[in-house]
């Protein structure tokens, strides 16, 4: 017998941040799109109530029982534990089967490309398909937004988890929930990845920037009836004197990233012919400036990408998921192979991805 036979495969895509970047911890809109770049779980029932896990990436493996004393490991499989930590937390299920599972991906680790949520959407599409639980997407995306915020405490936001369990590209507003998406269909279907191969973990810049905002926020709260939702560059160059240098030039790149996400979401709504493929560009390659020099999360080899793919014929550029490494993404419809080459040329690596339209999902067999 063929024991492979057995396995069933679920699978859920990484996704670039197109606009708003750092924006989604502040309740701001975002718009991501997936790629076709997938984390792929295959599993299979064992009879032992416990999980026995192997990584072909990681070439690692690990076990653990599933009962109520289950707890993080503070290893690279503790997503798997955190899930099922959520779902015992939330009250979805007591009582799991053992499962033995194969991992294997193709989004790279801490290269912004957001391989922790595309393993969490799988695994948790996995269990839910398992056990008949009939979650919908979005209580996917919520649910593994839980497991990674709440249990393994990274300070992300609900960007990542959406876009993962959703597929394609739409606005988001994080101010929920509940959370308003709208889609869009763009006038392009591919974009230019540049992998800087600086590896990071995503968590760093994240608290780094979430902090110094909070604080000049905290400030502005204290003295006004402030709102980052409304509040004009105007307003925030008023409260000048309430914040520190540092903090004025965090909250003017965060105000000037929700005003560029609102251009850009007006241009991606209106119907694909009519999209401005120049402006579209222009907006992420603003956005990379505020990132750079306001936020303070690019870095030099990123900055390099970004300009050697645009002077290659890219439209516009940016940096993409939390920055201090990981990846730049380009739009340069028409020219995406030059645009590798160019990012090839500067010592990145490059990748010509498409917009995956379906999210997470059950494979077929074969
Ligand atoms: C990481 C987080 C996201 C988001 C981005 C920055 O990818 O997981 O929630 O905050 O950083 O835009």
């Amino acid at each position: 017998m063929n024991v492979e036979k057995d396995y069933q495969t679920y699978s859920a895509p990484g996704r670039v941040c197109l606009y708003g970047e750092h924006q989604d911890y502040l309740k701001l809109v975002v718009i991501p799109a997936a790629i076709n770049l997938r984390t792929k779980i295959s599993l299979r029932e064992n009879n032992f109530k416990k999980i026995r896990i192997q990584s072909f990436e990681l070439n690692k493996s690990d076990e653990f029982s599933l009962d109520r004393n289950l707890t993080l490991a503070n290893n690279e499989f503790d997503y798997l534990r955190a899930i099922i930590l959520a779902l015992y937390g939330e009250g979805y299920t007591e009582d799991l089967p053992g499962y033995d599972i194969q991992i294997s991906s193709e989004v790279p680790i801490g290269s912004g490309l957001s391989s922790s949520a595309a393993l969490l959407v799988s695994w948790l599409t996995a269990l839910d398909d398992q056990l008949g639980m009939g979650l919908t997407k979005m209580e996917i995306a919520d649910l593994t937004f839980k497991a990674e915020n709440q249990i393994l405490k990274i300070n992300c936001g609900i960007m990542d988890q959406y876009s993962s369990a959703i597929g394609g590209i739409f606005s988001l507003d994080c101010d929920g929930p509940p959370y308003t998406l709208k889609s869009f269909t763009s006038e392009f279907d591919s974009l230019v990845i540049g992998d800087s191969l600086v590896r990071r973990s995503a968590n760093e810049p994240l608290t780094i920037l979430k902090n110094r905002i909070n604080e000049g926020m905290k400030k502005l709260d204290a003295k006004s009836d402030f709102n980052l939702k409304t509040i004009t560059q105007e307003d925030l160059l008023s409260f000048r004197k309430l914040l520190t240098k540092d903090e004025y030039k965090r909250l003017f790149g965060v105000i000037k990233i929700r005003d560029l996400t609102d251009r850009a979401s007006k241009e991606l709504a209106k119907v694909r012919r009519n999209q401005d493929l120049n402006l579209l560009g222009t907006l992420l390659t603003e956005q990379q400036k505020m990132l750079n020099e306001n936020l303070l999360v690019s870095i030099e080899k990123l900055n390099r990408l970004v300009n050697e793919s645009i002077k290659a014929g890219a439209l516009g550029a940016k940096l993409t998921g939390a920055g201090l490494g990981g990846c730049i993404v380009a739009l340069a419809p028409g020219k995406e192979k030059e645009v590798a080459i160019a990012i090839e040329k500067a010592g990145g690596k490059a990748t010509i991805c498409s917009i995956d339209y379906e999210g997470s999902k059950k494979e077929h067999s074969k």
